[in-house]
């Protein structure tokens, strides 16, 4: 058994949408009795049962936070617990509050208790006055939405504690997520999760993005994959930190529609434009440069808009045939 089998991990919002899926391939990793699941919810559904412990926590309690770190002996926290930018532009305040004062929180515990730190950031990060093809790893960032301002002032957070404190921080730039176990929550590109499923449900579905507009999208294995490979590299080798452009695939409404027909030839998309989502949406890159993460620490993603979509359909097909499929 080497090191990387001896690794203690905690993740935090492990309910949500890449928590869920995260927490079982560390489980299958490392063992389940090295993974501590925590969320701010219950785990009602014993969603996260391969793990051997789960702990309800709120980020927002340093006290709780240091006491879960600190009586698992911790090495390596993956801290998900966050809003996505339409929740968090529809209640700024709160979103400082959970993104920042929980990162926060998660720096100082793993100062505390000599942790290794991932943290993700997001295309959100990125702004109007950002070139928007082929986004550089380092560029401009201003962005416009309470979420990019949490994700800038996130990655700035995670480098000063690396560089003051010697704190292991790594992230990446996460693009819109595409996933078949849990749903997004309140994010701009969650439209590219729903299409599937509505594409099933109901052969047709109403888009709130126009149909030109163009995001960086990944399926979840690849934003699994992403954050393990990065966490298991040898630090030395990173020029960069916090946090790597990474990205799969781009594509707009019009195109996604399009690669579902083929499979689903009646498929129906119209539109219906969010003018809140849509000015996010607008704000971030068309495209991202990932070749610093490819270069530095050897990402690679598996899956394109064709294999990803085949596999989604699949899947949800599946669910539906039983009776499953919910959204
Ligand atoms: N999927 C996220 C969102 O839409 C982007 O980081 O908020």
């Amino acid at each position: 058994m080497g090191n990387i089998e001896k690794r203690k991990v905690l993740i935090t919002g492990s309910l949500g949408q890449i928590g869920s899926e995260l927490a079982g391939a560390l489980c299958e990793r490392y063992g389940g009795d090295n993974i501590v699941t925590t969320d701010i919810r219950e785990d009602e559904n014993g969603c996260l049962a391969c793990a051997e412990r789960f702990e309800k926590l709120d980020v927002l309690s340093i006290e709780d936070f240091n006491r879960v770190v600190s009586e698992n002996d911790i090495d390596v926290i993956y801290h998900l617990a966050a809003l996505l930018s339409a929740v968090a532009e529809s209640s700024p305040q709160k979103a400082w509050q959970i993104n920042m004062e929980g990162l926060f929180n998660a720096l100082e515990v793993s100062r505390e208790n000599g942790c290794s730190l991932f943290v993700p950031s997001s295309i959100g990060a990125f702004g109007p006055d950002t070139p928007l093809d082929d986004t550089p790893q380092d560029t401009i960032m201003r962005p416009h939405s309470m979420y990019g301002v949490t994700k800038v002032s996130g990655e700035l957070l995670c480098d000063y504690y690396n560089l003051r404190f010697g704190v292991d921080t790594r992230g990446v730039r996460y693009p819109g997520i595409i996933s078949n176990v849990t749903l997004p929550g309140g994010g701009t590109t969650d439209y590219s999760v729903e299409i599937f499923y509505r594409a099933i449900l109901d052969g047709r579905y109403t888009c709130y993005l126009n149909p030109d507009t163009s995001l960086d999208m990944m399926y979840m294995p690849d934003a699994i994959k992403a954050a393990i490979d990065l966490m298991e590299i040898d630090p030395g080798v990173l020029r960069h930190r916090n946090a790597f452009n990474v990205t799969a695939m781009h594509f707009t409404p019009e195109m996604i529609a399009a690669e579902i027909r083929k499979f689903i030839p009646g498929f129906e998309i119209t539109y219906e434009n969010d003018p809140v989502r849509q000015a996010i949406a607008d704000s971030w890159p068309n495209n991202m440069d990932d070749s610093a993460a490819r270069d530095e620490w050897g990402w690679l993603p598996e899956y394109g808009i064709e294999e990803m979509t085949r596999d989604m359909l699949e899947v949800l097909g599946a669910k539906a045939e039983k009776g499953e499929l919910k959204i």
